[in-house]
């Protein structure tokens, strides 16, 4: 048994998230941390919504309101629409707390004792109508290396070279197209190179045990090879303020939102080990070098997860060229893994909400099961290469798989039994067929579990589905409706025992994956519906006397274990209400048409 810290990505407040978004960390944290709980591990799951950057004020300027009214509403839809999904978290929260702003800024004071930040001058943008910085991503200009008109401050999309905004030529505001104006400015910058030795000995550490994706592993070796020192602060006056003298009461410069970010997994887990009443909790999961940990993200995240989080921890912890010692959290854990998804696309483009190429979670999940989806993610999404959402593919995912295989076996096993018994017969001799067939499936707790637990979620799923199928054609060959007379009773009683059996096994196997629908089947067997336990929303204080916020929790100790359970003999099953709900096809078009009205 290991502790087990799952760390996921934190969705930005922006606005709502749609499917791209939880298709890359959402589905697949949660049905490995399901997995891991039933296989007896301590699990710690946390994330929160990520409320600090530039997108967050210039989308809270376009709907006149303030950065924290904005992070408020959204932080609210995000979590709610996560319970929904439900993504199991121990602790969901958010980066405007005391607590995070407390965390951060001792990670700061940490990481500047030991000497790993540089003070340098730099060239700002400012818009000269609002006075504010225009952070490089918002000039746009012509490229000085390749002449393509619309470069951006930060990098050239036509060349692929990063660019430093004032080379640009004819630099413009992509807010609103005036000249930006550049004026000198002193930041901090974390000094990666005295790092790169470091985080060059975990890396290749990680890559001898062979389990981080080769794309993962070997973008992340791939960026330490030009690595260079890199600002941790910005002239903004939304973000954690910069814990120094000089620049803790100055309004325009505030901490970096991605070194506040990946803080969050810090925070997060001593916020929750706070409010278990039991402060140094966290410690056991960031402390102990035996502990594991998962990062899940897409991949437009692997460099603040496989570098700079790395850095700021190894930094912190004193671990660099410059040495140094850790501060009052110790030395701190680096990732075990990044598990770093592709993209997902809609029916063949990019998601854009400009574009109206978009489906938000609430609206999906306001017209499908959450399993459907969760199905679909797993079975379908973008584990270790892109992978294109299209209507016609979802409809036809839940009705011939999840409906027809599955949910059809679930179906007929309780209806047959409910019919001819009542209650879960007892089996009487079993044949070499039956044991063969009890074997197979039970053998799946392990070959599933494993791809599981090494993050192949689609072999994962394979592999369920394909006993689900043997189980269906064992039905199928043994025509259990055809044994109607007296003589015959023991041998129906025996295959509707075996069958029920393999499919309490199977409801178990998938229920990292479908954990709603597990409680239901679990139910449609006459057990008491709690296969997986759900997380939910929850008022919570500010442990620091700041305003308090929603959080996702939940107590997660009563999951089903990862093994056969054998069904109990007289147990009633009455005739089920189907637990998935097939898709009229008419819904392709009605969803296309909702794209593009
Ligand atoms: N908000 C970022 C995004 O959506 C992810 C941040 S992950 C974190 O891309 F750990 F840094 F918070
Ligand atoms: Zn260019």
């Amino acid at each position: 048994m290991s502790k087990v810290l799952s760390a996921v990505a934190w969705p930005y407040a922006n606005g709502p998230r749609h499917i791209g978004h939880v298709a890359g960390f959402g589905v697949p944290s949660d049905v490995f941390s399901r997995y891991m709980r039933m296989a007896g591990h301590d699990v710690l799951m946390v994330s929160g919504t990520d409320e600090h950057g530039t997108p967050i004020l210039i989308a809270a300027d376009e709907a006149g309101v303030t950065p924290q009214e904005l992070a408020d509403q959204n932080h609210r839809i995000i979590a709610e629409d996560l319970v929904a999904l439900g993504i199991s978290y121990d602790l969901y929260t958010r980066t405007t707390t005391r607590n995070h702003t407390a965390v951060v800024q001792e990670l700061f004071t940490g990481v500047y004792d030991n000497g790993y930040f540089i003070e340098q001058t730099t060239y700002g943008a400012i818009s000269p109508s609002t006075g504010r910085t225009l952070p490089d991503r918002y000039i746009e200009g012509t490229c000085p290396i390749c002449d393509y008109p619309s470069a951006r401050g930060d990098q050239c999309d036509n060349c692929g070279n990063q660019l430093d905004p004032a080379d640009l030529i004819n630099p413009r505001s992509r807010i609103n197209g005036e000249v930006p104006e550049f004026v000198e400015t002193q930041h901090f910058f974390l000094d990666l190179p005295a790092l790169a030795d470091a985080l060059k000995v975990w890396l290749d550490e990680r890559e001898a045990t062979g389990l981080w994706r080769p794309n993962v592993i070997r973008f992340s070796q791939n960026i330490l090879e030009d690595i260079r020192p890199r600002a941790m602060t910005r002239d903004i006056d939304w973000g954690i303020p910069v814990p120094l003298d000089g620049w803790r009461d100055n309004p325009t410069k505030r901490l970096y939102v991605w070194f506040d970010a990946v803080i969050g997994y810090l925070s997060a887990s001593i916020e929750w080990a706070r409010r278990t009443g039991d402060e140094d909790r966290w410690r056991e999961w960031w402390n102990d070098p035996e502990s594991l940990s998962y990062y899940f993200m897409g991949k437009d995240n692997i460099t603040f997860h496989s570098q700079i989080w790395p850095a700021e921890l190894l930094a912190y912890s004193g671990k660099g060229d410059k040495g140094g010692k850790p501060g009052e959290y110790g030395e701190l854990n680096l990732p075990t893994e990044v598990v770093s998804s592709e993209f997902l696309t809609m029916e063949g483009k990019k998601f854009s909400s400009s574009q109206r190429v978009v489906i938000y979670v609430r609206d999906l999940l306001s017209r499908y099961q959450p399993d459907a989806f969760r199905y679909f993610v797993a079975a379908a999404g973008p584990e270790n290469q892109d992978s294109d959402f299209t209507w016609s593919e979802f409809v036809r995912r839940t009705n011939d798989e999840l409906v027809a295989g599955w949910g059809n076996l679930v179906n007929r096993t309780a209806n047959m039994i409910a019919k001819s018994f009542g209650e879960i017969p007892a089996a009487g001799e079993l044949g070499a067929e039956d044991q063969a067939l009890l074997d197979h499936v039970d053998a799946a707790y392990g070959v599933v579990g494993d791809l599981i637990g090494r993050h192949r979620q689609k072999g994962a799923i394979g592999e369920a589905m394909r006993a689900v199928a043997e189980v269906n054609k064992y039905v199928s060959d043994n025509e259990p409706w055809k044994l109607k007379g007296d003589d015959e009773r023991e041998r129906l009683g025996t295959i509707l025992h075996v069958v029920a059996q393999c499919v309490a096994d199977l409801n178990r196997i998938l229920s990292p994956f479908l954990p709603f629908s597990a409680n239901a089947v679990d139910a449609v067997l006459g057990g008491s519906g709690e296969v997986q336990p759900m997380p939910r929303l929850e008022e919570a204080d500010d442990l620091d006397g700041g305003a308090g916020y929603p959080v996702i929790t939940g107590d997660y100790t009563g999951a089903a274990r990862w093994e056969r359970s054998p069904i109990k003999v007289g147990t009633p099953v009455s005739k089920p209400v189907p637990v998935f709900t097939k898709l009229d096809p008419a819904v392709v078009d009605e969803e296309l048409a909702r794209l593009t009205s």
